[in-house]
C-alpha cells in the first residue's frame, strides 16, 4: 500500500512523549547469563546495553507515561482525543486492549481505542491509520503509541535472540495543522516470511509444548531487512517526488548497526542526517522510531520544517515507511 497525501488537510505529529524501564542491562551483564560477549554483541549488533522492565512492569506501565507528556506537549488533555491506538506485540494481556487501558487512565471517555499488531512495524503502521482517520473526518484527535516490553517473551538462555532486544514506548499525538505534515506512507506484508520471526504458541493455534518464546532466523530476517529498509524507502519518495538528497533526517528502525549501515549507504543518506539508539536500547521493536524520533528533537536535528524519513520492518514480516515535514517547536 503506497500513497501521498491528498486529503484536504494536513495532518502532523503535535506531541511527543517517550518512557523506558530505568533498569539498564549491559552486554556484560548479559554475558554472565548466556554463552555471549561485548566484543560479539558489539561487532554483529552495535549494541553495548538496553532496558530492560522490572517483573511488575507491564506494556501501559511505559506507554502511559510516554502518552501524558504526549498530550501535555500537544496542550490536550485526556479527553480531547477521540482515537487511541497501541501499536504492539506484547500488550498487557489480549483484552482488554492496552489502548483501552490507556484511555481509561487518561479519562478519553469518548476515544475509540484498539491494539494494532504489525511486529516492529506497528508504530509505522498506526500513524498511517491516524493519519488516514483524521483526514477521512472519522477522528480529530488521535493518540499513536508504539511500544513493546520484549523481555518477557524472550528466551532469556537463548544467546541468539536475546542480545537483540530492549523494552520502551513513545507515543505521539497525531491532529491537523495549517502547514505541510505527513507527505505519503508505504505499508507492506509478506506472511511467507512470517516463520523468519514468530512466536508460536501465543494464539489460537495449537502447538505441542509451545514455550511462547521469540523464534528467529536471523540470517533471513536479516536478508529481509536489509532489502526492505531501502526498497520501501525508495518506493514512497519516487511516488512523492521527493529526492533523498532533500531528507533531513532518516530514522531507520533499530534492529541492528550493520542493517541500518548497509541501508544507509545503498540510499545515500549522509550519517549526521541517520538517527541511531540501537546502541543504547537494543532493538524496541514498535518503540525504536518514536524514541529514536524524541532523541532527534532533542539533539536538534529534528526540527521545524525538517523533512523525516522513516522506515520500520519486523515480524509478519511487515514492513513500513512515512514522510513528513516535521512542525512541532521544541518543548519549552
Ligand atoms: N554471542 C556469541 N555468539 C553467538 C551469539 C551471541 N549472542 N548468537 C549467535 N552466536 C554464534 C552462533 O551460534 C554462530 O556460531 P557457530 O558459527 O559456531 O555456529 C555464530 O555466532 C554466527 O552466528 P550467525 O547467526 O551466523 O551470526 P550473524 O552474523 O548472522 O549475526 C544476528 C546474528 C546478529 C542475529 C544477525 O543475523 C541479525 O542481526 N539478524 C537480524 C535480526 C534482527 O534484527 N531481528 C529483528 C528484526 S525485526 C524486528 O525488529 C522484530
Amino acid at each position: 500500500m503506497i500513497g501521498a497525501a491528498k486529503a484536504g488537510i494536513e495532518v502532523s505529529i503535535t506531541g511527543l512523549g517517550v518512557k523506558v524501564p530505568e533498569r539498564v542491562v549491559t552486554n556484560d551483564e548479559l554475558s554472565q547469563y548466556v554463552d555471549t560477549s561485548d566484543e560479539w554483541i558489539v561487532e554483529r549488533t552495535g549494541i553495548r546495553q538496553r532496558r530492560i522492565a522490572s517483573d511488575e512492569e507491564a506494556l501501559s506501565d511505559l506507554a502511559l507515561p510516554a502518552a501524558r507528556d504526549a498530550l501535555a506537549q500537544a496542550g490536550l488533555a485526556g479527553s480531547d482525543v477521540d482515537l487511541i491506538i497501541v501499536a504492539t506485540v506484547t500488550p498487557d494481556m489480549a483484552f482488554p486492549s492496552t489502548s483501552a487501558i490507556v484511555a481509561d487512565a487518561i479519562g478519553a471517555t469518548d476515544a475509540a481505542a484498539y491494539d494494532l499488531s504489525a511486529g516492529c512495524t506497528g508504530f509505522m503502521y498506526a500513524i498511517a491509520q491516524a493519519y488516514g482517520m483524521l483526514a477521512g473526518g472519522l477522528a480529530h484527535r488521535a493518540l499513536v503509541i508504539g511500544g513493546d516490553v520484549l523481555s518477557k517473551i524472550l528466551d532469556w538462555t537463548d544467546r541468539s535472540t536475546v542480545v537483540l532486544f530492549g523494552d520502551g514506548a513513545g507515543a505521539v499525538v497525531l491532529e491537523a495543522v495549517p502547514q505541510q505534515g505527513f507527505l505519503g506512507f508505504e505499508l507492506g506484508a509478506d506472511g511467507a516470511g512470517g516463520a523468519n520471526l514468530w512466536l508460536p504458541g501465543s494464539g489460537s493455534r495449537k502447538f505441542e509444548d509451545p514455550d511462547r518464546f521469540v523464534k528467529m532466523n536471523g540470517r533471513e530476517v536479516f536478508k529481509f531487512a536489509t532489502r526492505i529498509l531501502v526498497q520501501s524507502a525508495e518506493d514512497l519518495l519516487a511516488e512523492c517526488e521527493v529526492s533523498i538528497d532533500d531528507v533531513d533526517v532518516y530514522i531507520p528502525h533499530q534492529a541492528n548497526m550493520r542493517i541500518i549501515d548497509h541501508a544507509t549507504r545503498k540510499l545515500g543518506v549522509p550519517s549526521d542526517r541517520v538517527v541511531i539508539n540501537v546502541d543504547r536500547y537494543g532493538n524496541t521493536s514498535s518503540g525504536s522510531i518514536p524514541l529514536a524520533m524524541a532523541d532527534a528533537v532533542a539533539d536538534g536535528r529534528i526540527a521545524p520544517g525538517k523533512l523525516v524519513l522513516m522506515t520500520g520492518m519486523g515480524a509478519g514480516l511487515t514492513w513500513g515507511s512515512a514522510l513528513m515535514r516535521w512542525t512541532l517547536e521544541p518543548a519549552a
